[in-house]
């Protein structure tokens, strides 16, 4: 990651820390959020002896070639609006791939960044919140760059895909980072500025999932319906079978048609 310091031009990632190793950049960002941490502060990661995922489960992250880091964020806003945040470095992280690698990046409901209808990278937003206000919030971005499939755990490469995978070249994984924190200055920029419209339209014109049948795994529950649109808050608004319209905050989906 050499360099990458001098490519960075935005408030965010002015204050940069980078490391070989780590338990998982996320965790430390919690840890130096609760300690003052400035917002922006940027952790990056060569390799996580734990990168951790959505719902609990494990993103695998040896070295060689990935993005693994975490943004420490103050905004102003309630815990209901923390899933904002994340929308917005799935709009930012998609934009910027699209931009540098010319590949067709579509983000799944929530927040999965996707290839050729494989998961090419993913985000995890983490909050520390008092009385229903955020103090800081800890977005996690990990994205598959340089990585060839074979490297990635076996039940993963029927599911997962890289950028080198995708484009069959090698690209700078500096340019991208410098890039997506870029993008994601610019679109926490707008939100806080014009709020969350102009923000919601852009994670709905990138999405894969809005105006398709999908199955939703949510907790025990498992839903089936069509993906008719994200509320103000990003929660999916899921079209039952019987009319109903039932409002989804977390969960897996998988495109039926
Ligand atoms: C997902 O399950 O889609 C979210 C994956 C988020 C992974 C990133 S890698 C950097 C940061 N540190 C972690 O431990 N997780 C996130």
């Amino acid at each position: 990651m050499e360099g990458l310091a001098s490519l960075i031009q935005c408030n965010i990632g002015k204050n940069l820390i980078f490391l070989e190793m780590v338990e998982s950049t996320n965790t430390l960002a919690m840890e130096l959020g609760d300690r003052n941490a400035p917002h922006g502060t940027v952790v990056i990661a060569e390799s996580q002896i734990h990168g951790r995922g959505r719902l609990g489960r494990e993103w695998a992250s040896p070295p060689g070639g990935n993005i693994y880091m975490s943004i420490i964020l103050r905004p102003m806003i309630e815990t209901k609006d923390a899933t904002l945040l994340t929308l917005l470095a799935a709009v930012a992280s998609a934009r910027a791939l699209i931009c540098l690698t010319g590949l067709k990046i579509e983000i799944k409901w929530p927040n999965d960044l996707m290839a050729s209808g494989r998961k090419l990278g993913g985000i995890l937003t983490e909050t520390k919140t008092i009385d229903k206000k955020v103090v800081f919030a800890v977005i996690g971005v990990g994205i598959n760059v340089n990585i060839e499939l074979e490297d990635l755990p076996e039940e993963m490469r029927e599911v997962a895909t890289s950028v080198v995978h995708e484009t069959k070249r090698e690209h700078p994984r500096t340019i991208l980072l410098a890039s997506i924190l870029k993008e994601i200055d610019s679109w926490y920029a707008i939100f806080l500025k014009g709020g969350k419209g102009p923000l919601l339209s852009e994670w709905r014109r990138l999405s894969s999932t809005l105006g398709k049948t999908v199955r939703v795994e949510s907790g025990k529950e498992m839903l089936f319906g069509l993906a008719e649109d994200i509320d103000g808050s990003g929660r999916l608004l899921l079209k039952l079978p019987s009319g109903q319209v039932k409002r989804i905050c977390s969960g897996d989906i998988k495109t039926v048609r």
